[in-house]
């Protein structure tokens, strides 16, 4: 591959840029400073940036904790990828959550995983901490457990966890959009809160808004298991 694309690969800056740092002897390959944009570099090389070793990965996967206030949709700013730093240009996020809607969203360039843990046909789970406003009424629950009809789905049975009055937890099987509030709006409460709190079996942990950290390998290999990613693709 070539330098300059490895590099920017791993977002180290555009082209021009990368163009410039090597130019400015601060690019290395095996201790020796590269001289060209073009020339290849192959797995065994070591490619550092002031010093700094710049690892090639072809996949990323992260687990971002999103706050409020970002689109996860790379057409707006600010978007979750701006959070993310030295990341990928290609990572992005997995599936949406509204600008308002905060919580756990993960982050990839693999493409393959991010579309089969989409599918509907997976299933994964997702559970939502709401605070709604009026009240969520008793029978919230058994509404939540039957299948609920709307214009562009029928949602499978949602679980509902009551934490108050005007609080809860729903899990639920799909991501249609705005899915979650208006299951709530369907049984006569409108959400004033939205957080994700569970992917799958992936959580927040102790992460807070705006903080991220990288998923391990267990857990890639768990989340290719639970989409049915086969791994000689
Ligand atoms: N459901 C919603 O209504 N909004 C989200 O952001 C996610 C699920």
């Amino acid at each position: 591959m070539r330098l300059d694309k490895y590099l920017a690969d791993m977002g180290a800056g555009t082209r021009s840029e990368i163009k410039k740092m090597i130019r400015d002897r601060r690019v290395t390959v095996n201790g020796n400073p590269a001289l060209k944009a073009d020339m290849k570099v192959f797995p065994e090389d070591l490619v550092k940036l002031d010093d700094e070793v710049i690892t090639y990965s072809e996949y990323e996967y992260y687990l971002l904790y999103k706050p409020s206030g970002y689109y996860s949709t790379v057409d707006y700013s600010p978007n979750v990828t701006e959070l993310l730093v030295n990341a990928r240009k290609d990572v992005m996020p997995v599936g949406r959550l509204d600008k308002d809607t905060e919580g756990l969203i993960l982050l990839t360039n693999d493409g393959t995983l991010a579309h089969r843990l989409l599918s509907p046909k997976n299933h994964v789970e997702k559970t939502y901490y709401a605070k709604t406003e009026p009240d969520i009424p008793e029978d919230a629950a058994e509404k939540f457990a039957e299948p609920m009809r709307f214009e562009d789905f029928t949602s499978l049975p949602a679980k509902f966890e009551r934490i108050s009055s005007d609080e809860g937890y729903l899990t639920v099987h799909e991501g249609k959009y705005h899915q979650v509030k208006r299951m709530f709006h369907a049984v006569g409460a409108d959400v004033i809160h939205l957080k994700r709190t569970r992917f799958g079996f992936l959580t927040l942990g102790d992460l807070e808004p705006g903080q991220y950290r990288t998923l391990q390998e267990e857990e890639i290999a768990k989340l290719k298991e639970l989409s049915g990613t086969k791994e000689n693709r």
